[in-house]
């Protein structure tokens, strides 16, 4: 008789989250998994304020859920991918990476952040034999993606600096942050593309370090850029 419990060409077993289709060669997804997730807008789903790990995140200005990301993570690579940031912030997607099995590569100007990221990692993931695949390197991006190897990464997903919204003097977290002692820049470099004034500039800029990531693409895969 067929056996129609066991994915033969892959040998993962029927589960109650559904059947993995071997033709998938997107993600590690069951059809039950994959449905939900194909909704054009998602609730952003943080930590809460009073969660433990929240303490290293709130050290950053402009930080995205990692959950957010590692839910991204999930449906557009399979656990051994490899995932790009080139605005790397303070690791939330290596971060992801780390909790999914997927390989990251985090590229951030500041060092401050690079070093925050590194412990964050190191405290924060419970998946012990994932945080040596996380790397991050303090850089431009703009030069460091040309040392990074050809067809390499799977998925590129980023949050880069939204112009120079941090600058305004309206922003409304900003003054809770300042009373905190919390920074409220990403920076003083003017290689910090939030610290662009012309907005044209600013997008040529972030062209430039978007279009930079095609070459370490490997073929028929995916970019992702979130934004709030
Ligand atoms: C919106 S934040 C990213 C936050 C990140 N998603 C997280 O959750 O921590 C954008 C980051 O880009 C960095 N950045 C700005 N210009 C850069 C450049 N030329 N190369 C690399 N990083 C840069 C900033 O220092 C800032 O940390």
């Amino acid at each position: 008789m067929k056996d129609i419990s066991v994915n033969k060409a892959e040998e993962k077993p029927e589960t109650t989250k559904g059947k993995y289709d071997p033709r998938n060669k997107l993600n590690d997804l069951t059809s039950t998994e994959w449905i939900p997730e194909t909704i054009s807008v998602w609730n952003q789903r943080g930590l809460g304020a009073k969660h433990p790990d929240i303490k290293i995140e709130k050290q950053h200005p402009a930080p995205f859920s990692f959950t957010d990301v590692a839910r991204l993570i999930r449906f557009f690579t399979k656990k051994g991918n490899t995932v790009l940031d080139p605005f790397a912030g303070i690791g939330s997607t290596l971060k992801a990476c780390a909790t999914e099995g997927r390989k990251g590569v985090g590229i951030e100007l500041n060092q401050k952040y690079v070093e925050l990221t590194e412990k964050r990692i190191k405290t924060e993931v419970t998946e012990e034999s994932n945080i040596d695949d996380q790397v991050v390197i303090q850089g431009d991006s703009r030069d460091v993606i040309d040392t990074l190897d050809e067809n390499s990464i799977d998925f590129v997903v980023t949050s880069p600096p939204y112009w120079n919204i941090l600058h305004k003097k309206d922003h409304k977290a900003k003054q809770e942050r300042v009373d905190h002692g919390l920074d409220t820049k990403y920076s003083d470099s003017d290689i910090d593309i939030g610290n662009i004034d012309d907005y044209e500039t600013f997008l040529d800029e972030l062209t430039i370090i978007l279009a930079k990531c095609r070459r370490v693409f490997k073929a028929k895969k995916i970019y992702g850029c979130c934004s709030k």
